[in-house]
Order: structure tokens, then C-alpha cells, then sequence
């Protein structure tokens, strides 16, 4: 079998057309724009890159961008100030602080100072506890992405055995939420799982959050599972590869994500769906 490639890049573009048509309608009826406020502190470069494609969607799509770039000397106090403003800011729906954060700030306080109404990244307690009780509201962008694309490959999910191959709080954890809402039998492996190929073998839904490249070898695939690459690896040459070893993989799967391409662009969208979500909210 030769794998359908599920093409993220192009899905995330209807995705923000689509909301750039409904931001236009919105305008000419005299309302304002959604707006999203990005916090980033200190340097980090992947963060420097995600921030900006972040920003570069929301202009596309016609949303108030504001972004505030801090030094990494940053202080907690100083961090939860900024949020506190933003909270308060009638011009800003959603609000999405990146991670990681300098070792100095912990990231939870930061997370619940964030507004539960603006919470576009879905991190806030209250709105974790949502998605654990099957009743969401703003839900994490990766995980809600990849069920996007899940939904576009037509395959029903009810009854799918699915494995996540990571437990982060951004990805494994709501991925599995997502999962177990859509009726999949969830295995979450993580560094101390026992026989995770096996468990690979047996899945009809994989999706790999491992961040170590070309993990994920064909082999283990089982014919005809939907394989969902969430990886972004930077190889000594240079070039972006995910953690399934994308040419091996695509002889088993039936549909599969790229990299770049494919769970990268979604997230982006559906943080814009996110803040479009929360200005609906508020409006
Ligand atoms: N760092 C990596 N992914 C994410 C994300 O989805 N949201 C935030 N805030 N930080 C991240």
C-alpha cells in the first residue's frame, strides 16, 4: 500500500480563508477584529520561527496581532503583570504565551494567569478539566489539528485502537483526550513504556510526539493505519524530518502526514479558529 498524504499546509489554507471571509463579513457590519496577543521570552530559535508564522497567519486572516517580546531576564512577577493587562484588554481574545519559558518562570502560574475565556492554547486547568469531562471549550491547537485532519481522511475513528507515542502536556495528554472522545481504545507510551513496538504494531492510529527523528520505523506499521507525524527535527544537514521515517512509512499507512507540511500549519490554523472561537465568546 501506498499512503495518501494527508496535506496539512493546504487544509490549515482553507481553514484560514475561510475565517478570513468571515473576519471581512465581520468588518463590514462595523464589528472589530479578533484580536491575539503573543507573549515570547528570551531567544529560543524554533520559538522564534513558530512565533512568527504565528503572527504572519493572523495577518493573513485579517486578526489583530500583538506581540510582545521579552528578554529571557524576564521576571515571573513582570510576566504575570503582562498577562494581567492583556486579560483586561477588550481588543484581545485570545492569548498564547510560548513555551518553553526560562527555567526562572514557572510555567503553570503563568498558565493560570491567562484568562479561562482567552485561553486560545487550551493549557488552563479549567479548560483541560473541560476536555477530560467531554465538555470542551478551547481545546489544544496540535491535538485539535490532527483530529481535523483525522476527520478529513473520511475514516471513521469509533473503536480504532489508538497510540500516542508521548505524554507532554501540549500534545500526548490532549491527543488522548481527543482520542478517547472520538471513541478510540488509547495506549499513551512514553520513555518507560515496555515493548512499544509491539504496541505500534498493533495500532490502526498512531500518532508520534517523541521529538527524536525518524523514530518511527515502517516495519512496525501496521498495513493500512493513519499515521500522524507531530515531530519537527532539524537534522545536521539542515533539513526538517519528523519522527516516522516518513519513506518507509508511506509503503504502510494508508494516509500520512509529512513534515514539513502537515501537523506544523494545522496547529497555526487552529489557533485561529481558537481566537475566533473566544471573540464569538465575547462578543
Ligand atoms: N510550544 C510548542 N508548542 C506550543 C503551543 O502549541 N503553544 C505554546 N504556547 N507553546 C508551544
Amino acid at each position: 500500500m501506498t499512503a495518501q498524504i494527508l496535506d496539512g499546509k493546504a487544509i490549515a489554507a482553507d481553514i484560514k480563508a475561510q475565517l478570513k471571509t468571515e473576519v471581512d463579513q465581520l468588518l463590514e457590519a462595523g464589528k472589530r477584529r479578533p484580536g491575539l496577543a503573543v507573549i515570547l521570552v528570551g531567544e529560543n530559535p524554533a520559538s522564534q520561527v513558530y512565533v512568527r508564522n504565528k503572527r504572519n497567519s493572523c495577518e493573513q486572516a485579517g486578526f489583530l496581532s500583538e506581540l510582545i517580546e521579552l528578554p529571557a531576564s524576564t521576571t515571573q512577577q513582570e510576566l504575570l503583570e503582562r498577562i494581567d493587562i492583556l486579560n483586561k484588554d477588550d481588543a484581545i481574545d485570545g492569548i498564547l504565551v510560548q513555551l518553553p519559558l526560562p527555567d526562572h518562570i514557572d510555567e503553570n502560574a503563568i498558565i493560570e494567569k491567562i484568562d479561562i475565556s482567552k485561553d486560545v492554547d487550551g493549557f488552563h486547568p479549567y479548560n483541560v478539566g473541560r476536555l477530560t469531562l467531554r465538555m470542551p471549550n478551547l481545546r489544544p491547537c496540535t491535538p485539535k489539528g490532527v483530529m481535523t485532519l483525522l476527520e478529513r481522511t473520511g475514516h471513521k475513528l469509533s473503536g480504532l485502537d489508538a497510540v500516542i507515542i508521548g505524554q507532554s502536556n501540549i500534545v500526548g495528554r490532549p491527543m488522548a483526550l481527543e482520542l478517547l472522545a472520538a471513541r478510540c481504545t488509547i495506549t499513551v507510551c512514553h520513555s518507560r513504556t515496555k515493548d512499544l513496538e509491539e504496541k505500534i504494531r498493533n495500532a490502526d492510529v498512531i500518532v508520534a510526539a517523541v521529538g527524536i527523528a525518524n523514530f518511527v520505523k515502517g516495519e512496525w506499521i501496521k498495513e493500512g493505519a493513519l499515521v500522524i507525524d507531530v515531530g519537527i527535527n532539524r537534522l545536521d544537514n539542515g533539513s526538517l524530518c519528523g519522527d516516522v521515517d516518513f519513506e518507509s512509512a508511506k509503503e504502510k499507512a494508508s494516509w500520512i502526514t509529512p513534515v514539513p507540511g502537515g501537523v506544523g500549519p494545522m496547529t497555526v490554523a487552529t489557533l485561529l479558529e481558537n481566537t475566533f472561537q473566544a471573540y464569538l465568546n465575547r462578543v
